[in-house]
């Protein structure tokens, strides 16, 4: 306890001797989420690192994020507590495949979900985030065919919900989400029959369909504290238990392990420790660099998506 609090001390001395803000994704451990400046899901946390004063972002969450953050801040220092913190979603489409796709289906529209490498990003004509992807999709022409990528469980949500029939889907997928079993949320239901289900829209379409509320993590802790019911499965990450509970003190939340780690961690997210934050914010390192003109390129699909409201 005395190690925790004297860690906790010093990364707070850190933070404002660098004026540091500290930004941390919902599946951040708790430890890390108590002392961050904003916690919230892509969305929020991409337009948080636009929207702050001070020289530094230290980053927790995932690489991808931090690479956002420091494309939106190019004259601000960006650091991570773990530089292998990572995303299969990104390493599901690699930059040349995308170049070659485009290539040879020139008159489409990319559409990259924010779990995308600063490349691929580039690469893009608009992004998405869970929270906007219906919103960013209708904002298309109906006529101009799309390329969703690279999550196939969100594009597939995606086309159902926007009914939009010229629409191509990367076939990407999150270790965690993709991997959640609807036969265990069908026994979990049987378990607590009066819980309301709640899902990530990156889970599977047969888990998707069992769900009272798809969305975003920001939106899914948002609408179960909203509900008159007291009892809750959610489908997605554990770590937003944290901010369930604090949102909604006397509402109960069960999470359902996957068939990937036999838990509803992710592996990435979880890398993130105090220890590697306060290293972080005094060695200012890992820190996200990146050329101009790669920003620049990625900095216009992400403008893009945020002009969307
Ligand atoms: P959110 O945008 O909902 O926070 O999702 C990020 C993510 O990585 C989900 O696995
Ligand atoms: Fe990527 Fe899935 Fe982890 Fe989110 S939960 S960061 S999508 S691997």
């Amino acid at each position: 306890m005395v190690a925790l609090q004297s860690i906790t001390d010093e990364i707070a001395e850190l933070k404002k001797s660098r004026r540091a803000v500290i930004l941390a994704h919902h599946y951040q451990d708790r430890e890390i989420q108590e002392l961050a400046d904003a916690v919230g899901d892509s969305l929020e946390l991409a337009r948080q690192a636009r929207e702050f004063s001070g020289e530094l972002i230290a980053f927790c969450g995932v690489w991808f994020m931090a690479e956002t953050a420091k494309v939106l801040n190019p004259d601000r220092v960006v650091i991570v507590p773990d530089r292998q913190a990572g995303c299969s979603l990104v390493d599901s489409c690699p930059v040349d495949q995308l170049r070659a796709w485009r290539a040879a289906n020139p008159d489409y529209t990319v559409v990259s979900y924010i779990n995308t490498s600063v490349e691929v990003k580039a690469e893009s004509d608009i992004l998405c985030t869970s929270r906007n992807a219906v919103k960013v999709v209708n904002s298309i022409p109906a006529d101009k065919p799309v390329l969703f990528l690279p999550d196939i469980n969100l594009g597939n949500y995606v086309r159902e919900q926007s009914g939009r029939a010229n629409m191509k889907i990367w076939q990407g997928a999150c270790i965690v989400h993709a991997t959640f079993a609807a036969r265990k949320l069908s026994a979990a239901r049987s378990e607590h029959p009066s819980a309301l289900v709640a899902a990530h829209p990156e889970c599977p379409k047969d888990v998707l369909r069992m769900a009272d509320f798809i969305g975003s993590t920001s939106a899914i802790v948002d609408w179960c504290a909203t509900q008159d019911g007291g009892e809750f499965i959610v489908m997605t990450e554990s770590g937003v238990r944290y901010s369930l509970e604090k949102m909604s003190p006397r509402k109960k939340f069960h999470f359902i392990a996957n068939e990937q780690c036999n838990c509803s961690e992710c592996p990435h997210m979880k890398r993130n420790t105090l220890e590697k934050l306060r290293d972080a914010l005094l060695h200012l390192r890992p820190r996200v660099e990146l050329a101009p003109d790669l920003m620049e390129r990625a900095r216009r699909p992400i403008e893009r998506m945020l002009a969307i409201r």
